[in-house]
């Protein structure tokens, strides 16, 4: 990746709502993408380095079936780590971090499988370039878990300075442990918030909390009690929250998950009321609101949602995909595809045929990003039999019982063959899938259309879905289609236009 290779020009106030599948690093640096003191806030939610790859989800028949990766959450010490080191150790401002990374590297020794220092140096190499990029009025929300937030903090203290400390904020959910735990159940995570100066932005009277109703009580005229003075507090105002943000009832702070209308199957998605608080808090409608490791786009959509301007960067192309429909699909009575700039992803059936043709299985992950689905069936790093899935739609017909069903995606780059075809409806079978949808290119889809089975299923609203049918690459982009299957709700949410 050369310097500069993002000539978006200076950020003034029209530059909104892009995204990049880019390392974030590169992104960071390029002074042409990101210009200097041009973002308001910054939240980052990157790997944990918690010794786990994330797979995304889907169960089919065929339990043998492996999902693909969605990215791998641990990062290796290798010559680039040495040498942005050896960077760090002959700065003066850098020279701390390389003493805190020494510091870590003792701790599990050089031999451990996972390296924390390696996690610390690529995080300090990102920091400090989002540093850079953050207008002196801004903020900056570090979100992790206990695994190494205590080692960022200190980071933060060096790159952010202590100062600048505003609060270190405990976002707690609920859930099931494991048989014969010998320990308590980790269910909360941390988010690190540092402003850059002695002035930032905090809304108090946008994140306003209603009072527990015990707590009502001691504002009775009349009444004195817990150290509240009649007329002190406003009672209808609000409470500014406590830093520990516990999941209650309503409140929309319990893991995405779980959360039904909401959860698009990202394996670490975040809630959408965790980043409303956030951006809530600390920007202003209209400000400039970037997320270098964006995942599914939780926080793009808050941002969107909120009136404020945003930039997601996420090096998979399945996740900037997925964050483009997201966006497309919740905001869609007032956004078109032109709406949303997307760099590193391909826009064009040309820039689609040379991914296809340059690296078959990074087209795979932009086609299913593409359609919103879920689930590939290559293990990264082999080349082994996919069994025919590449991804998995997940909808529900309009019929008793309400159950969600299953669309089988097939992705082919080049040739479709009489023979594919119907190996997807065999495929569909196996997996009890309830229809099969090939994308390709346009002059396959004759192909698709002489060879598959003309079955269709329906559902309450009588309209014919056919079983196995083509989508071409020229449709999705130039026509905005997308596979014909009943409420295709995992991307839909609720319209907030
Ligand atoms: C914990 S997830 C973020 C989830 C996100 N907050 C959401 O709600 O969907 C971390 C993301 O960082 C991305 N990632 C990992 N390394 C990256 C890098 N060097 N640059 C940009 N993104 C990266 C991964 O692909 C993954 O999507």
């Amino acid at each position: 990746m050369t310097k500069n290779q993002y000539k978006i020009g200076t950020i003034d106030n029209e530059v909104n709502r892009i995204l990049y599948a880019d390392d974030c690093l590169n992104v960071l640096n390029d002074r042409l993408a990101i210009p200097s003191e041009s973002v308001d806030l910054i939240y980052l939610d990157p790997p944990f380095n918690s010794k786990s790859d994330y797979n995304l989800p889907f169960k089919g028949k065929d339990k043998t079936a492996k999902p693909v990766a969605a990215f791998e959450d641990t990062w290796q010490w290798g010559d680039a780590q040495s040498a942005v080191l050896e960077r760090f150790k002959s700065g003066p401002a850098t020279r701390t971090i390389a003493q805190l990374i020494d510091v870590a590297s003792r701790v599990d020794g050089p031999n451990a499988k996972f390296r924390l220092d390696a996690y610390l140096v690529n995080m300090a190499e990102r920091l400090i370039a989002m540093r850079r990029v953050l207008k002196p009025t801004g903020s900056i929300y570090l979100h992790c878990d206990p695994t190494a937030s205590h080692y960022l903090k200190i980071l933060m203290d060096v790159i952010f300075g202590r100062a600048n400390y505003r609060n270190e904020i405990v976002w707690c959910y609920t859930g099931p442990g494991s048989p014969g735990m010998r320990q308590f159940n980790r269910k909360h995570d941390t988010i690190h918030w540092y402003s850059v100066g002695d002035t930032w932005t905090f809304n108090s009277d946008a994140v306003r909390i209603g009072h527990h109703e015990k707590t009502k009580d001691n504002f009775k005229p009349g009444l004195r009690g817990s150290g509240f003075v009649d007329g002190q507090y406003d009672l209808a105002e609000g409470k500014v929250p406590e830093t520990w943000w516990p999941q209650e009832k309503g409140n929309g702070f319990a893991i995405a998950a779980r959360q039904k209308g909401q959860y698009i199957g990202y394996p670490t998605q975040k809630p959408l009321a965790l980043l409303e608080r956030i951006i809530q808090a600390s920007s202003n409608p209209g400000d400039l609101v970037l997320d270098p490791f964006c995942g599914c786009g939780t926080s793009t959509h808050a941002a969107e949602k909120l009136g404020r301007r945003w930039i997601g960067i996420d090096i998979s192309r399945f996740a900037t995909g997925l964050v483009k429909r997201r966006i497309l699909t919740n905001f869609k009575l007032r956004l078109d595809p032109n709406d949303i700039s997307a760099f590193g992803v391909p826009e064009t059936p040309d820039q689609v045929r040379e991914l296809a043709n340059r690296d078959k299985f990074e087209f795979e992950k932009w086609a299913c990003g593409h359609v919103g689905a879920e689930g590939m069936f290559h293990q990264p790093g082999t080349k082994g039999p996919d069994k025919g899935v590449d991804g998995v739609l997940k909808f529900i017909p309009m019929e008793k019982p309400i159950k969600e069903q299953y669309a089988i995606v097939q992705v082919k780059g080049g040739n479709v063959t009489p023979d594919s075809v119907r190996a997807l409806e065999t495929t569909v079978r196996r997996f009890d899938a309830k229809a099969g949808v090939m994308i390709c290119f346009a002059n396959q889809m004759q192909t698709v259309e002489n060879n598959r089975s003309k079955e269709t299923f329906t559902d309450m609203t009588q309209i014919d879905y056919p079983v196995i049918q083509g989508l071409s690459v020229e449709d999705m982009l130039l026509r905005d289609k997308m596979p014909k299957l009943p409420n295709l709700m995992k991307l839909a949410g609720k319209t907030s236009a």
